[in-house]
C-alpha cells in the first residue's frame, strides 16, 4: 500500500518511538487492537449518528458494520466514533438551533482524532448537513453514507409519503373530514421502517445534494434504507475512505462553487425542500464559496423538475430508484451541470454519469420534456424581505404567485395557536398571514413553522391555500403558497417586526418581488414606537450563544466564528499535535 506524501496523518499519533507513540499505541492495544491491525493503515474513522432518540438513523449500527468491512477489506482500520444526533420529530424546541452545535461536533471529533480519512453516516434531515458543515472544516478527507429512505407506509390500500399525507390527513381530522379512531390507526401505520422520510423532503433532497456535490459514491442517495443494495454501497464508501486517504483527496477539493451548482441545479430538478438552500448557503460558507441567494434564483430560472416525486410529484424516492436513482437526474439534467467538477470518486461527474438516460420516463423525464417548468424556486426580495425571501414555487397555488392583500399579523407561534381556531379572526382568502419571531434568533432556531395552518374557519369553507409569510422555514414535505426565510428576520430588526394588521402587501413571486404598501414616515414612526426588549431570548447555555453567534437565513444560519476557511495555521487539521508532549 502506498501512502501519501508525507505520510498518513495517523502516524502522528502512532509511528512515534517516543512517549505519545507508546501512549497512543498502548491506548488502542487497551481497546484490543493489536499493533498489526492498525499500524502503517490508513484509519478510516466512521462518524455515526445513530441514536435511539433518532429512529430514522436507527439501522446505523448495521450500517457501520458494513464500512467497516469495506475498510477492512481495502486495507484500512475503521474506528467508529459517536457524535451529537438530530432527530427531526422528538428533539425540541427545533434541530435547526442544534445543527451548528453538531457541525462543531463532527469537526471538532475529526480534527483532534487520528483519522486519515471519515465515513459521514448522516440520514435524518439536520445530521447530513451538520456533517457536511464539519467536514468542510476540518478538511480531513471524507465521503458522505446516508442512510436512504425508509419503506413506504401503506394506509387503507394507499402509499403514503410521510410528511406530505399527513399534513392533509391533519387538515382532515380539523375539517371533520376523518375520525380520531382513523387517525390512530394512521399514526401506527406511518414509519414501517427503519430509515429517513421516503418522499422529497429535507432528508431525500440533502442526500441527492450529496451526490449533486460529488461527496459520496455516485447512486447511493435513493437506495432504500432496507434494501441490501445499501449495505453493498455501505462496504464500497468504506473502501473508497482508504482511497481517499491515500490520495488526501479532502473535502476543500470537491466541494467547489462548480459542485454548488451542480447541488443547486439536482435540487431544483427534483423540487426539493427548500431547507437546503439554508444548509447549502452554510457548507458554501464552511469553505469560502461565494453562493448567495441570488445563484438559486438564477439557476431555478433555466432548471425545470424532471422527477415525479413527492412532494411536487406522485411517487417515492423508492420510485426514483428503481428508475435510475440520482445518477439517471444528472443524466437527464447533464447540459445544466459543470461536467468536469471533480467528485470523491476520483472522477468527474462526466465519468461518473451512466452511459444511456433514465428506462422510465414516467418518473424521470428527460429535460425536453419536464413535469414542470423551470422557476419552481423563487427568491424575493423588496422592503419587506430587503435580503431576501424564497418561496417554493412548485409547492405554491399558482394563482397565489401574483397577490395584493392585507396582512393578518401573528406575534409568534403561540399567538397563531391562540387564534387560528377563533370563529371570529377578522380574516378573509384574500388575507396574507404573517407570522414574526420565528427566526433563526427570534424562535429561536427558525423552526418549520412557515407552513401556518390556514385558519379554521376559512378551511371550513373549502380554503385550501393562502399566501403566507414568515421568518420560519418550512418542512420539505410541506406545501402551499409560503413566503419563508425572510431576512433580516423580525428578532434582529427585519421589517416584519413593524408589519401591521391591515398593511397592503404585494406579493409577485416570478418577478422576485415582496413589497408592503407603507411610506418612509411610516417606517419611521413605526420604528420609534418599536420595542425590541420585548423579543425574549435564552440566557444561558448553548442557546444564549446561539442568538448571539447565529447569521441570518440569507447566511445560512452558521455561526459567525465558523464561517470560511481559516488562515491560521493553529486551525490547520494538524494543528493539534503542535507543542503535545505526551498523556501523563
Ligand atoms: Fe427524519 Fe424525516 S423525520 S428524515
Amino acid at each position: 500500500m502506498s501512502t501519501p506524501p508525507g505520510g498518513l496523518r495517523s502516524a502522528k499519533w502512532f509511528a512515534g518511538q517516543n512517549v505519545p507513540g507508546f501512549v497512543h499505541r498502548s491506548a488502542m492495544r487497551a481497546s484490543g487492537f493489536s499493533r498489526m491491525a492498525f499500524e502503517g493503515r490508513p484509519i478510516v474513522g466512521i462518524c455515526n449518528s445513530w441514536s435511539e432518540v433518532v429512529n430514522c438513523n436507527m439501522h446505523f449500527r448495521g450500517l457501520a458494520d458494513s464500512v467497516r468491512r469495506g475498510v477492512l477489506a481495502a486495507g484500512g482500520f475503521p474506528l467508529e466514533f459517536p457524535t451529537i444526533s438530530l432527530g427531526e420529530q422528538l428533539m425540541k424546541p427545533t434541530t435547526m438551533l442544534f445543527r451548528n452545535l453538531m457541525a462543531m461536533d463532527v469537526e471538532e471529533s475529526i480534527r483532534a482524532y487520528p483519522f486519515d480519512a471519515v465515513v459521514l453516516l448522516g440520514g435524518c434531515d439536520k445530521t447530513v448537513p451538520a456533517q457536511l458543515m464539519g467536514a468542510a472544516s476540518a478538511d480531513v478527507p471524507a465521503i458522505v453514507l446516508t442512510g436512504g429512505p425508509a419503506a413506504p407506509a401503506v394506509f387503507r390500500g394507499k402509499q403514503l409519503g410521510v410528511g406530505t399525507d399527513l399534513w392533509e390527513y391533519i387538515d382532515d381530522v380539523r375539517a371533520g373530514r376523518m375520525s380520531m379512531a382513523d387517525y390512530e390507526q394512521l399514526e401506527a401505520a406511518a414509519g414501517p421502517s427503519r430509515g429517513h422520510c421516503p418522499e422529497m423532503g429535507t432528508a431525500s433532497t440533502m442526500a441527492t445534494i450529496v451526490e449533486g456535490l460529488g461527496m459520496t459514491l455516485p447512486g447511493t442517495a435513493a437506495v432504500p434504507a432496507m434494501d441490501s443494495r445499501r449495505l453493498q454501497v455501505a462496504e464500497e464508501c468504506g473502501a473508497r475512505a482508504v482511497g481517499l486517504a491515500l490520495e488526501q483527496l479532502r473535502p476543500s477539493h470537491v466541494l467547489t462553487a462548480e459542485a454548488f451548482d451542480n447541488a443547486i441545479t439536482l435540487m431544483l430538478a427534483v423540487g426539493g425542500s427548500t431547507n437546503a438552500i439554508v444548509h447549502l448557503l452554510a457548507i458554501a460558507g464552511r469553505v469560502g464559496v461565494p453562493l448567495s441567494l441570488d445563484r438559486f434564483h438564477e439557476l431555478s430560472a433555466r432548471t425545470p423538475l424532471v422527477v415525479n416525486v413527492r412532494p411536487a410529484g406522485q411517487h417515492l424516492v423508492e420510485q426514483v430508484f428503481h428508475a435510475g436513482g440520482i445518477p439517471a437526474v444528472m443524466k437527464s439534467v447533464e447540459s445544466l451541470l459543470h461536467t468536469g467538477a471533480l467528485t470523491v470518486t476520483g472522477k468527474t461527474v462526466s465519468e461518473n454519469l451512466p452511459p444511456s438516460p433514465a428506462a422510465d420516463t414516467t418518473v424521470i423525464a428527460p429535460l425536453s420534456a419536464p413535469f414542470q417548468p423551470a422557476q419552481g424556486l423563487a427568491v424575493v426580495r423588496g422592503n419587506l424581505a430587503p435580503n431576501g425571501a424564497v418561496i417554493k414555487c412548485s409547492a405554491a397555488t399558482p394563482e397565489l404567485l401574483t397577490h395584493r392583500g392585507p396582512a393578518l399579523v401573528f406575534e409568534n407561534m403561540k399567538d397563531l395557536l391562540a387564534r387560528f381556531d377563533d370563529p371570529d379572526l377578522d380574516v378573509t382568502a384574500d388575507s396574507v398571514l404573517v407570522l414574526r419571531n420565528a427566526g433563526p434568533r427570534g424562535a429561536p432556531g427558525m423552526p418549520e413553522w412557515g407552513q401556518l395552518p390556514i385558519p379554521t374557519k376559512l378551511l371550513k369553507q373549502g380554503v385550501t391555500d393562502m399566501v403566507r409569510i414568515s421568518d420560519a422555514r418550512m418542512s420539505g414535505t410541506a406545501y402551499g403558497t409560503c413566503v419563508l426565510h425572510v431576512s433580516p428576520e423580525s428578532a434582529a430588526g427585519g421589517p416584519l417586526s413593524l408589519l401591521r394588521d391591515g398593511d397592503m402587501i404585494t406579493l409577485d413571486a416570478r418577478a422576485g418581488k415582496l413589497d408592503v404598501a407603507l411610506t418612509d414616515s411610516q417606517w419611521a414612526e413605526r420604528q420609534a414606537e418599536c420595542d425590541r426588549a420585548a423579543v425574549p431570548r435564552p440566557a444561558r447555555g448553548y442557546a444564549a450563544m446561539y442568538v448571539d453567534r447565529v447569521l441570518q437565513a440569507d447566511r445560512g444560519c452558521d455561526f459567525d466564528f465558523l464561517v470560511g476557511r481559516s488562515q491560521n495555521p493553529a486551525d490547520e487539521p494538524d494543528a493539534v499535535f503542535d507543542g503535545w508532549v505526551g498523556g501523563w
